[in-house]
């Protein structure tokens, strides 16, 4: 059975003791509404680990839009009995004081181009917010190796720079996006879209893949408006970003030379919840 903890003294001792006993941790932070996306870090985590710890915690401070948080999806209860499904040792659902106590600073990030475009563009504040959650979750758990979606490239992106610029001494793995049979990525915030919107939604994959074509013939200007064109094509998608970047850097790019691989990565206003994707080109086809 999982074990739930809900205060941060009580989750740190019990590690401690596991770590005392030479027990590598594995780490998997979420906000819950637990999908086949999130199972499938938590069996990473399991393989790779003698004990895993799942949070989940709907993060305030990384919500730029009050609407957005009230409606995000809460079932703590069916999360710990998917947690249990697969063996995760420990859960930590912590309240928002618990997290953040009186006097607590949100964390200053300063990681330039990472940071600023995009997601960092079209939400201002939500990755100091989410940086500040997981520094502060890792402090907490104080685990080997944490396990993140691809799904959420930047967020991943900025999470290895953070662990870099302040020597935390965990290790990040980004795994890879699972999608629904007809290509939608799988997240917490598909549960929020109508009938219609969840029809419509796919395109937003098959847009990305369909890119894939038209590389490198086409210059990175001329896929963009290719695909945003394509998405379009349902009234309900709005395409409010689709840049294809460097991988690393996030830094847009205007030619193929010198650039192997490249990053697409979009947002999508449905009318409902916003949705995010991003795939990964090759562009010396
Ligand atoms: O990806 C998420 O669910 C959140 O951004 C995270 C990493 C759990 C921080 O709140």
């Amino acid at each position: 059975m999982v074990q739930s903890y809900s205060t941060v003294r009580s989750l740190k001792e019990k590690l401690q003791s596991e770590r005392a006993e030479g027990c590598r941790i594995g780490f998997v932070p979420t906000m819950g509404a637990l999908h086949e996306g999130h199972l499938s870090l938590l069996r990473r985590a399991k393989q790779d680990n003698d004990r895993v710890v799942c949070s989940i915690f709907v993060n305030p401070t990384q919500f730029n839009d009050p609407g957005d948080l009230e409606k995000y999806p809460r079932m703590p209860e069916q999360d710990l009995q998917l947690l249990d499904s697969v063996g995760c040792d420990y859960a930590f659902l912590p309240s928002v004081s618990e997290v953040y106590p009186e006097g607590f600073r949100l964390l200053e990030i300063h990681f330039g181009t990472l940071e600023r475009v995009m997601e960092g563009a079209h939400r201002p504040g939500h990755f100091r917010g989410m940086a500040t959650v997981v520094k502060r979750l890792f402090e907490i758990a104080e685990p080997d190796t944490a396990y993140f979606g691809e799904k959420d490239f930047q967020q991943l992106a900025i999470v290895k720079k953070m662990v870099q610029e302040f020597r935390i001494p965990v290790h990040v793995i980004g795994c890879e996006t699972l999608r629904e049979s007809d290509g939608l990525a799988m997240s917490s915030r598909n549960l929020l879209l109508s009938a219609a919107q969840r029809k419509a939604a796919p395109l937003i994959y098959q847009g990305l893949r369909m890119a894939q074509e038209y590389i490198p013939h086409q210059q990175p200007a001329a896929v963009k408006e290719l695909v945003t064109r394509y998405i379009r094509q349902s009234p309900l998608l709005e395409v409010q970003y689709f840049d294809i970047v460097h991988p690393d850097t996030l830094e847009s790019l205007e030619h193929w030379e010198q650039h192997p691989v490249a990053q697409g990565c979009i947002a999508v206003l449905t009318g409902g919840p916003r949705l995010i994707d991003n795939i990964r080109y090759r562009t010396d086809a």
